[in-house]
């Protein structure tokens, strides 16, 4: 049952109609800069994540693991993510903890990419039913099978309600995060999956996460994907999952939101298709940003090389072209905000 969903995952994230809404990245125009005062060559993309040195601050996005089709995508995203020199999260570790025979789909991350920085994965519906001794035994299971920097726990409430077998179970989940702050010995992540984080949900994880993923609104939306996988046997669930295809916060404004109320570092994900879309996060305070669709697609077809160098690319000229030499001097670049996301930032009382 598992292992069907985890494929279904992939074959409907492949499709063009798991991209829902707008990112609102396209509301940031960077100033471009006719005197860059600077060689092309010059500009430094690198970054450090996790204490290690990074080609550039982006990161593969959380998928997969479980079946046969995500071992192979993990060891293709692995190869790429080692010869590019970037950091990757894994998808959801639960079936790998479970089911010994598919530990294997995630170890060959850490047998392909042994010198990145690798992510490890769990739920927190998952978490939130667990007595806290199973608790800290799942954590550090699903951080040895990967040879994990850090663990990432996902906020997914709105895929839970739509998800014909979901787990829509939340209830305590602050607390465990804070029960894995403190007993777990790398650091914590928390991340949404497509939804957005929000100032106040920031705010409470502020001193509990170590690192926050917004994973907002306008790429790939377990909304729609899980209201697809309803509709022959659960018409009704689907009907509803419509009327909230777009529900969320779009990534852009989710940068700013959580950059209002949190300190450490942020990863900007959720609709990021390119370098530029990645450097307009940047400009809104992110430190990192994520993609997974697009490296998925990629996956299938075997060009994660590829594509990778394309974002790489986009980045270094978006850099060039507001005179940025490093990423610190591209937070900085001047910016325009255009009316939409102003006037979100207005009426939330945030500066961006
Ligand atoms: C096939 C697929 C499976 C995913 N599974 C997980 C998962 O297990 N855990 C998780 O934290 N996020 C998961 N995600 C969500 C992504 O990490 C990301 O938040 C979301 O796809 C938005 O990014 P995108 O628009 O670049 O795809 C998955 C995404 C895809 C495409």
């Amino acid at each position: 049952m598992i292992d069907k969903r985890k494929n279904d995952h992939i074959y409907l994230a492949s499709a063009p109609e798991s991209q829902v809404g707008d990112s609102w990245l396209e509301d940031v125009v960077l100033i471009h800069k006719a005197l860059p005062e600077l060689d092309l060559e010059e500009v430094d993309t690198k970054a450090d994540f996790l204490g290690r040195r990074i080609s550039m601050p982006f990161i593969i996005g959380a998928m997969t693991g479980g079946t046969e089709l995500a071992e192979k995508i993990n060891t293709r995203l692995a190869k790429a993510a080692e010869e590019v020199g970037v950091p990757m999260y894994v998808g959801s570790q639960r079936i790998g903890i479970l089911k010994p025979e598919a530990r294997r789909s995630f170890e060959v991350v850490k047998q392909y990419a042994p010198s990145v920085p690798k992510i490890a994965n769990l739920g927190a519906p998952q978490i939130a039913r667990l007595p806290e001794g199973e608790i800290l035994r799942w954590a550090e299971e699903a951080v040895a099978m990967i040879d994990a920097a850090a663990l990432a726990v996902h906020l997914n409430p709105a895929q839970e309600v739509f998800q014909p077998e979901g787990e829509p179970y939340f209830k305590g989940v602050l607390d465990k995060l804070k029960f894995i702050k403190s007993a777990l010995k790398v650091p914590l992540v928390v991340k949404e999956v497509g939804n957005g984080i929000s100032r106040e949900v920031a705010q409470a994880l502020d001193g509990v996460a170590d690192i926050i993923d917004v994973a907002g609104l306008g790429g790939t939306s377990f909304v729609a994907i899980e209201g697809l996988r309803a509709k022959p046997e659960a018409p009704q669930l689907y009907e509803v999952s419509e009327d909230f295809r777009t529900w969320g916060i779009p990534t852009a404004a989710a940068i700013c939101e959580v950059r209002s109320a949190f300190k450490g570092p942020i990863i900007a994900s959720g609709g990021i298709r390119s370098g530029l879309d990645g450097a307009r996060a940047l400009s809104l305070g992110a430190d990192f940003f994520s993609a997974s669709q697009p490296l998925l697609k990629a996956a299938m077809e075997d060009r994660v090389v590829e594509a990778l160098r394309k974002i790489h690319m986009g980045l270094r000229t978006a850099m060039f072209l507001t005179g940025s030499a490093n990423v610190e001097e591209l937070k900085r670049a001047p910016k325009v905000l255009s009316p939409r996301l102003e006037g979100w930032l207005r009426q939330r009382g945030i500066i961006c």
